[in-house]
């Protein structure tokens, strides 16, 4: 595991679209793993950025997003399927039907499951996979658990997810109880793992996932397993990690 420290939110975002831009540029029909939160969401603006300005081409990118509320159509604003479509989709050149989110209005949702693996697998792997920190330890939405969930499968959101993610809608009696979330098993199997972290809150949280036991009750922890994963922390992130892990110069 790789430690990268920026000052700041913005430093974090910048050395995150150089990573993606690198990968793209190399492999122009990668298999990009996109992540929801407000973390992603300056990492983004650079993609969108950088398409702007000529210098990235998206348009054989495949992306599979980690997670969808259960129960929400993807014309809901508080969709991640709208999410990405606002803050990425909708402004480059991916085309539609390269762009994969789990249904979360699904008739069968362990069979949805199911469907989003195979996908993914026909794909050949994700490539990159970009995850955001939950409070306690959340990626995607494998919650704190008695196991390592191994594929896409379906969850319920424990009341501090809930609560933290309250504040996109209008109350927190209007936020799903439930949802599809890729699980342990399979975002470990992408060649590459970045995952952003920001501010104070999340100092530590992170040091916990990245120093502590390999444990389903703080899901980060898995990352631990994986050969070649970024963390990527501005410095009040970072702040307690970086006294166990030296961050690396890149
Ligand atoms: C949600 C998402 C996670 C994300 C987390 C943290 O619960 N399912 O993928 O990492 O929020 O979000 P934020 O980046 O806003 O702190």
């Amino acid at each position: 595991m790789k430690l990268i420290v920026a000052p700041d939110y913005a430093g974090i975002c910048e050395k995150a679209a150089n990573i993606f831009a690198d990968e793209i540029r190399r492999n122009p029909a990668c298999v990009l793993g996109l992540a929801t939160g407000s973390t992603p969401v300056g990492l983004y603006q650079q993609l969108i950025r950088r398409y702007q300005d000529g210098t990235l081409d998206l348009s054989h990118v495949q992306t599979f997003n980690l997670d969808e509320y259960c129960g929400l159509a993807g014309d809901h604003p508080q969709s991640y399927r709208w999410f990405m479509q606002k803050n990425l989709f909708d402004h480059v050149n991916i085309p539609p039907q390269q762009t994969h989110i789990p249904s979360g209005i699904a008739d069968d949702p362990e069979e949805e499951c199911r469907r989003y693996d195979a996908l993914i697998e026909s794909c050949g792997g994700i490539d990159i996979q970009l995850l955001g920190i939950g409070h306690n330890g959340h990626i995607g939405f494998n919650e704190p658990d008695d196991h390592f969930p191994v594929g896409s499968h379906l969850t319920r959101l424990t009341d501090s997810t809930i609560q933290a993610n309250s504040r996109f809608f209008a109350s927190e009696d209007e936020v799903p109880t439930h949802a599809i979330t890729m699980g342990a098993g399979s975002i470990l199997k992408a060649k590459k793992i970045l995952l952003m972290a920001s501010g104070q809150g999340k100092a530590e949280i992170l040091c916990r996932s990245m120093t502590g036991p390999v444990t389903p009750a703080v899901p980060a922890s898995v990352l631990q397993l994986h050969r070649d994963a970024v963390i990527l922390a501005d410095e009040a992130a970072a702040s307690l990690l970086c006294r166990i892990i030296p961050p690396s110069e890149e």
